[in-house]
């Protein structure tokens, strides 16, 4: 649908109270950049033109800010000197007509429906300006909304502008403007910077506003948090735990059973079938995906995984593992990039695995380093085996076929094939390929020493019976 309207999304401040040699808007919450919300929200606007404003770290922040918004034309504000200052240099990149929409790129909450809503109320009202304001209980660091006797908004006064009597004001102005676009090409020349931080104030807009005789008006937003920005570190973390609060109300209400909503933490871009179980302490992070009836946790970690439906994951720290359905993993195992286990497999306790694919039913059940193989589907590995992957030069890969079955104790040299249905005895080290149905075994004869314990445990308490030469030599092995 075309529409007039410009999105100016201001990403350009270095975010001084953040402390940070990341930018502001770079920072995340529910595993996504601050910025990456707001152009996330602004997409539902659909606007005919988006312009973001980068200073700061400009290399880092314009191709991030592209990677969500492609179409983006990237304004550059050489001086920072204020939210005023940055629309200028967005408008003479744009040249808007009808209506421009000024968001600040340090607002993760806010919704592309709130927007949606405000631009078409804006727009409906015929204003030359439109405010999304909110009511705070703390009001602290935001530009208050001045409104005269009759309650028309008059000014938005700074925090550091404000008189001690403004700053009882608790309706705030949200940064989120809408302009009617000819009145912001001619206003913006004219904006001052005699103010307490020196800068061009865009808010300073509504004073000229209200001098022309034009129409401004605030639109409080009842959802207010959607408008609370991040200026610090603190600041990131509460919004953070709200976002995460209404991911997991989202999830609960689409039929995903929390146990325990206070220690589960959701991002923003993970995806769960109805009636997966997440247990207590579960993390799910980044792109992951969990499958119908799928149980993770408790105390999972799982960032950029793909769990199928049915799947069980106990105590386990897991990136980039794709597990087929009805898995199970864990408790206490490690899932590294390229996992890959195949539908009804296993991957126990204490076993880290990482670029392998382990095939339908197959089974890594205890104690186990899986790296670069790949295992057949049925096949059964035994407790504590090594795939020696690294000869100290390169990675090499080994092959087990499908339904071996192998020993307790083994060392794979990779490279290394074991064939389909073979089988290797307990401690075999192998260093051969194993033909199909065969058995490897590599330890030697076993030796039994009849009687050489006893005569140990004798010595040690009379020095004067010495063990025999062949004793020494056996002792000594042992040790
Ligand atoms: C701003 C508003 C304030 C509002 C608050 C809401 C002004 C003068 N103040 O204050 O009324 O209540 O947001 O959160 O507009 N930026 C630039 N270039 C600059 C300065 C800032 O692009 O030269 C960008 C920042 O990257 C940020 C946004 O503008 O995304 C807001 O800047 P910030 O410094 O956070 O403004 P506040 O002091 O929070
Ligand atoms: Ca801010």
């Amino acid at each position: 649908m075309p529409n007039n309207l410009t999105v100016i999304v201001l990403a350009a401040g270095g975010g001084t109270r953040m402390r940070s040699k990341t930018m502001k808007v770079l920072h995340e919450v529910g595993g996504r950049s601050m910025v990456g919300h707001v152009l996330m929200a602004v997409r539902a606007l659909e606007p005919q033109s988006l312009v973001a404003v980068v200073g700061n770290q400009r290399e880092q922040v314009g191709p991030h800010i592209r990677g969500y918004a492609p179409d983006v034309v990237l304004a550059v504000q050489e001086i920072l000197d204020g939210t005023g200052g940055a629309v200028r240099v967005a408008v003479a990149a744009a040249a808007p007509v009808g209506t421009v929409l000024v968001v600040t790129g340090d607002t993760p909450l806010l919704e592309g429906e709130s927007l949606k809503a405000f631009a078409a109320e804006h727009e409906a009202a015929e204003r030359a300006v439109s405010i999304l304001s909110g009511v705070l209980d703390d009001p602290f660091g935001y530009g208050r909304i001045v409104r005269d006797s009759d309650g028309d908004v008059e000014a938005i006064v700074e925090e550091k502008d404000a008189t001690a009597r403004q700053r009882e004001i608790r309706e705030i102005s949200s940064g989120i403007l809408a302009f009617n676009a000819e009145f912001l090409v001619a206003a913006l020349p004219r904006l001052g910077n005699d103010n307490a931080k020196g800068e061009f104030y865009l808010t300073d807009v509504v004073r000229l506003a209200r001098d022309a005789g034009l129409t401004v008006g605030a639109h409080p937003i009842a959802d207010v948090v959607q408008t609370q920005g991040a200026n610090d570190r603190a600041q990131l973390a509460e919004l953070g735990r709200e976002m995460n609060r209404r991911q997991l109300n989202r999830w609960m209400r689409e039929g995903v059973t929390i146990m325990d909503p206070a220690t589960t933490w959701v991002d923003a871009d993970v995806r769960l079938a109805p009636d997966v179980t997440l247990l207590p302490g579960t993390q799910l992070l980044g792109a992951t995906v969990v499958g119908e009836d799928a149980v993770i946790g408790p105390d999972t970690t799982l960032k950029d995984c793909e769990i199928g439906a049915g799947a069980r994951i106990v105590r386990t720290h897991g990136e980039l593992a794709v597990i087929g359905e009805e898995a199970t993993v864990g408790p206490f195992s490690y899932l590294r990039p390229g996992t890959r286990l195949g539908a009804r497999g296993k991957i126990g306790a204490f076993v880290e695995v990482k670029n392998s694919e382990i095939g339908d039913g197959a089974k890594v059940p205890h104690l186990s380093y899986v790296g670069d193989a790949e295992i057949g589907a049925g096949a059964n590995i035994g407790a504590g085996t090594i795939f020696a992957n690294y000869d100290g030069t390169a990675k090499h890969r080994t092959t087990i076929g499908p339904g071996a079955n192998t020993g307790s104790n083994n060392t794979f040299i990779a490279p290394v094939t074991v064939g389909e249905g073979a089988m290797t005895g307990g401690g075999t080290v192998v260093r051969e390929d194993v033909p199909p149905g065969a058995l490897a075994v590599s330890a030697g004869p076993q030796r039994t020493l009849e009687g050489h314990a006893e005569r140990r445990r004798t010595a040690a308490v009379d020095p004067g019976v010495a063990p025999t030469d062949a004793d020494a030599g056996e002792s000594s092995s042992d040790r």
